[in-house]
């Protein structure tokens, strides 16, 4: 149940103060009857709602981008770890019970999706795939083009895993350097993984790119927002 100015909120007709007027207007029903009260709670999967003689068409899915602060685990529970579920809305994640779409590790900032829609996230996590994520790095250690010509390579992890080639480019060569790097592929720990098969550590880690779709830069860390349909059609084409 949820309560019905947040419906509409929710569903496009304008922010919680912008609906009220609606209500006083008599232009909200619900199962046919007038509602004044903007308070009252609808289960907006099995009650008709209508503003202005249309009815509100509930949708099942959501899409949301997060800018991921460091601190919070990205997973739906735990006991002891803050997770990135708890940094949504409650109505949202009451009425979407949304999830991560992969992982971030707990001290990885930036793009992460959430979505209560399986195949979108299949869509993007499956290997067979290939979407690349592009990551920001700070290095301890002077990263040079022997690094980069390692990762066009595909280096081997501790595991002894060969990884898919890489794309480094080297925005800052120092003691600490700046990276960015592009793979096509989510191991765990991939980034930090590949690093240390150089001899070299990543320091900080923010993912800014998911295939085409950019971290929005005006979210800040722990912010979100919905993902626009143009957005959601760059990720997997329209469905
Ligand atoms: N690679 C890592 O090592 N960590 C992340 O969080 C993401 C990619």
């Amino acid at each position: 149940m949820i309560r019905i100015d947040k419906l509409l909120a929710n569903m496009g007709y304008g922010s919680r103060k912008e609906v009220k007027p609606l209500f006083k207007k008599g232009k909200v029903f619900v199962n046919d009857q007038i509602v004044k009260d903007p308070s009252i709670k609808v289960d907006p999967e099995k009650e008709k709602v209508q503003v202005d003689g249309q009815e509100v068409e509930y949708k099942p899915y959501i899409y949301v981008m997060m800018n991921k602060p460091k601190g919070v685990i990205c997973a739906t529970h735990d006991k002891l770890h803050r997770t990135v579920i708890d940094l949504l809305d409650e109505d949202l994640q009451s009425i979407y019970a949304p999830f991560p779409v992969g992982r971030l590790d707990k001290d990885t900032e930036g793009l992460l999706l959430l979505t209560n829609d399986g195949d979108f996230s299949h869509a993007l996590m499956s290997p067979r795939k290939h979407v690349t994520k592009q990551y920001w790095a700070k290095i301890r250690g002077r990263v040079n083009e022997e690094d980069q010509k390692a990762f066009r390579e595909g280096v081997k992890l501790d595991d002894g895993y060969m990884t898919k080639p890489g794309e480094l480019v080297i925005v800052d060569s120092n003691e600490t350097s700046e990276i960015l790097l592009t793979i096509s592929e989510g191991k765990f720990h991939q980034v930090k993984r590949m690093f240390l098969a150089r001899d070299k550590e990543v320091t900080e880690l923010k993912r800014l790119k998911v295939g085409a779709l950019e971290l929005d830069s005006n979210l800040k860390l722990g912010d979100y927002r919905e993902l626009t349909e143009q957005e959601k059609q760059l990720l997997v084409g329209k469905r």
